[in-house]
């Protein structure tokens, strides 16, 4: 039996602190406790199976918010060689560095813009980590709230610090034959969409596009299954 065998399943719900309601990213989903901890797990599942995450990886999760993913990790395998969590919301980032840091957990708050999370930021695509030095970078519901410019710039950093064999999950709001790149789209997915960024959706062919050409090949996409209709990359740098 493997360690993240022996661990699944066993730790009560609150055995990991957990962010107050008004912290949690996607709150709307996530008003029960249960809920946010089930979504992180899930998500770690997800990784194990489509990316290779296991407890001797490096895990990158770009925009964790409050550290949903910090979470299921503890939950699911108690711990990866190195969590880094990294997010421009100061008021979510402290929150995750003072309950869920450990030896194998950190939080880097960055001051990059984003016009809908943080309007003042520096216009820079910097992500920090090394190069070729993250097994796993997670990113959900990032891209969702970004213009083609900032995905690219993003996407090139994303190929620079993936390890040679690592891989990237990542989710954005994706379909076949629409415009390249609309905000707020009208009438998509029975959600009224408004404020900077609330969806930022790709035509498919030219957001992969985009991002082979900063370096980045696709793996596998499965269209439509993530929040709110979102779609599921799974990235690797491109020899
Ligand atoms: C919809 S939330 C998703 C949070 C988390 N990934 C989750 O699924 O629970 C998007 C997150 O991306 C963060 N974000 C946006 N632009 C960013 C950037 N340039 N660098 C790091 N984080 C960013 C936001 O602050 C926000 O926490």
């Amino acid at each position: 039996m493997t360690d993240a065998t022996a661990r699944e399943g066993r730790l009560d719900p609150a055995a990991v602190p957990l962010p107050p309601y008004r912290l949690r990213m996607g709150g709307a989903h996530f008003k029960r406790d249960d809920d946010f901890v089930a979504a992180g797990v899930r998500d770690v599942r997800l990784l194990r199976q489509r990316a290779g995450l296991g407890r001797r990886k490096t895990l990158l999760d770009w925009g964790c918010g409050a550290g949903r993913l910090a979470i299921g990790v503890k939950h699911l395998l108690g711990n990866v060689a190195d969590y880094h969590g990294v997010d421009v919301q100061p008021e979510l980032l402290t929150w995750a560095q003072e309950n869920l840091s450990d030896e194998h957990t950190r939080f880097t708050l960055v001051d990059q813009h984003n016009a809908r999370y943080n309007p003042d930021g520096q216009a820079t695509y910097d992500i920090p980590a090394e190069p070729g030095s993250v097994d796993v970078l997670y990113s959900y519901s990032v891209f969702s709230h970004m213009l083609t410019d900032d995905v690219a710039g993003y996407a090139r950093t994303i190929a620079r610090i993936l390890a040679p064999e690592g891989r990237a999950l990542m989710t954005a709001f994706v379909e076949d034959d629409v415009p390249d790149c609309v905000e707020n789209p009208a009438d998509y997915l029975n959600l009224e969409w408004s404020g900077a960024l609330h969806c930022v959706r790709f035509d498919r062919r030219f957001f992969e596009q985009l991002v082979w050409d900063a370096g980045l090949a696709v793996e596998e996409y499965v269209h439509g299954r993530e929040t709110d209709g979102q779609s599921m990359y799974v990235f690797s740098r491109r020899g």
